[in-house]
């Protein structure tokens, strides 16, 4: 097992340094960047079925289902096709409406979740084209699918999952694209701009992980003893920060929320006082000017902030107790690298409070039961 861990303390760990690697290999033969091509046998094959249905539905559970939420913003801001996200668990047992202008998407780490499987198996019995995102491969829901594309991002082991989620991220952002490009909502301009930022996002995570390592496991000492945790986030960044607080929860057993910042004055504003550590992730990109009003709100209230904002930020770091800094991206793939620092301040944050970080107490890696 030592060997298997290469090195690192936990898997999760070396998961999480495996990212680049694993978004690489997740676009590799895919994303042509010189060509201005984006190559996907699943998508390709069915373009048509996807340009003309009435709606696509994402179903999952867990961290993939926060992927499911970012992909939602990603097709309908490239695709313009209308996307809603269900847990699998609700959207098998509500008797949903369902046609065969429908695509169901379903989004699964193992491809053995079994609320996910059967709201798969619903889908196809009312005719809607089903396909499948899964990393591991000949899984059973990479088999009932009409289609699919494999996230490449290798063996997850770590009970909280890391790498496969950026991997999910990845497809769903070349899903976007090049349902976008197909189109024709997507001019070639923006595209091949859009497909060479891309095509640099593990280089840009590879700087995360070497720029926040060290800095976050100082942060963590300061958080052990901590018994909430708020997680706040806008637009893309939302799913993030919802990712970012079930990360810390599975693994540290700290209660953590994540939340849209705006939410915040609907109610969990209540929660802050000088206890709550608030987690906001504030690029440039994505209603900054909204998030500094949010983190002015949480600062009145002298709450601990912990802000993700980018290279160079005055506005927000300027009232933060706590700032990590990370590139400048395009909105559309700030959840990828802000998700990094996110699960590394999870990890040592658990570490730190001597929890089984690779296997968490009531937890399967796959969930196959009900
Ligand atoms: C993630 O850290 C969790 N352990 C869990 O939420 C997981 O994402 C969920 O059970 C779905 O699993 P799947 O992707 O294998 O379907």
């Amino acid at each position: 097992e030592q060997i298997e861990k290469g090195g690192y303390e936990h898997f999760m760990l070396k998961e999480i340094f495996e990212q680049p690697k694993s978004i690489h290999d997740t676009m590799r033969g895919r994303l042509l960047v010189d060509e201005g091509v984006i190559k996907m046998a699943g998508i390709w094959d069915h373009l048509e079925r996807f340009k003309n249905a009435n709606r696509i539905i994402i179903i999952a559970c867990g961290t993939s289902w926060h992927a499911g939420l970012i992909g939602e913003y990603l097709i309908e801001e490239y695709a313009r096709i209308p996307v809603e996200v269900e847990y699998a668990s609700e959207f098998r047992y509500r008797n949903p409406i369902i046609t065969d202008k429908d695509v169901v998407i379903a989004i699964s780490q193992s491809g053995e979740t079994a609320d996910t499987m059967a709201a798969l198996k619903l889908a196809k019995e009312k005719g809607a084209f089903i396909y499948g995102i899964c990393n591991v491969v000949d899984s059973s829901i990479a088999r009932i699918t009409d289609a699919g594309s494999y996230t490449h991002a290798g063996p997850e082991i770590g009970v909280a999952s890391t790498k496969a989620f950026t991997a999910q991220l990845t497809i769903l952002t070349l899903i976007a694209f090049k349902l976008g490009k197909h189109n024709g909502n997507l001019g070639n301009a923006e595209f091949m701009s859009l497909i060479a930022e891309l095509d640099a996002i593990p280089k840009r995570v590879e700087e995360v992980l070497s720029s926040t390592h060290e800095q976050i496991q100082q942060i963590a000492k300061d958080f052990i003893s901590t018994t909430n945790f708020l997680y706040l986030g806008r637009g893309y960044n939302y799913p993030a920060a919802l990712e970012g607080a079930l990360k810390l929860k599975e693994i540290s057993y700290i209660h953590a929320e994540g939340y849209p910042a705006a939410e915040m004055k609907h109610g969990p504003i209540a929660l802050i006082d000088e206890n709550m550590p608030i987690v906001i992730i504030a690029p440039k990109k994505g209603h900054y000017d909204k998030i500094v009003s949010n983190v002015q709100e949480i600062k009145a209230r002298k709450g601990k902030i912990i802000a993700v904002v980018n290279k160079g930020d005055r506005q927000v770091s300027e009232m933060a107790d706590y700032v990590i800094e990370i590139p400048e991206t395009s909105e559309c793939f700030s959840p990828i690298v802000a998700s990094v620092p996110l699960q590394l301040l999870a990890y040592y944050i658990a570490v730190y409070r001597g929890a089984n970080v690779d296997q968490p107490r009531n937890l399967a890696k796959s969930v196959t039961v009900e």
